[in-house]
């Protein structure tokens, strides 16, 4: 997994190759300005700490363009890499001047951060797809996967059932993520056999 400097190099790596997308720059401007860099990827659970959202971007569009080829190459790289390197942008901000996450002075050993009940209080993913929208012209499958990356641990998941759409970008999407979170961000109190099969990767 990559350190804070190098996840930052990356991203700008990364936001080099949609650059040509209309309102990709402006979005990445305003997301840095409100915290991008800084923020924590949770208030307890995985990456809870200063700069963990941007090591967990970078690491969900890396692994999203490796499945991609594998699993969709129907998709295109500027598609997989604005949805994955946006998709928790909501935890930088929730678009309206609120951070989403406040340092706890209080408990810090046991909770680094606390929910921000100021913010708008709306779905991550559905506010991810609200601030990005904001500046960039989503296409449909895009705005479908970064509104419902989370999969079933979204409470709307059941918007994902009833009709014939497979969602395929959405789940490309959600499995990167959920690798991520699960197994590349936490590899701290695994099994020795998983700690092998993580140092082999
Ligand atoms: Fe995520």
């Amino acid at each position: 997994m990559l350190n804070l400097e190098d996840s930052k190099n990356e991203y700008f790596k990364f936001l080099e190759k949609i650059s040509s997308r209309t309102g990709v720059k402006a979005l990445s401007d305003y997301l840095i300005k409100h915290g991008l860099f800084e923020a924590p990827a949770s208030t307890k659970f995985h990456l809870c700490s200063e700069g963990g959202l941007i090591i967990h971007l970078v690491s969900v569009t890396a692994l999203a363009l490796k499945l991609r080829p594998v699993l969709y190459p129907e998709a295109t790289e500027e598609t997989v890499i604005l949805v994955s390197l946006f998709h928790d942008c909501f935890k930088a901000t929730d678009g309206f001047g609120n951070k989403t996450y406040l340092k706890n002075t209080e408990a810090k050993e046991r909770q680094p951060y606390l929910w921000n009940a100021e913010q708008l209080n709306y779905a991550g993913g559905h506010k991810s797809a609200l601030i990005i929208s904001k500046f960039v012209d989503l296409k449909q499958d895009e705005i479908q996967a970064i509104a419902y990356h989370d999969g079933p641990y979204t409470e709307s998941w059941k918007d994902l059932m009833g009709n014939n759409n497979v969602y395929p970008l959405t789940h490309l999407i959600h499995m990167a993520d959920l690798w991520s979170c699960w197994v590349v961000e936490r590899n701290k109190n695994i099994k020795k056999f998983d700690k092998k099969f993580l140092e082999d990767k």
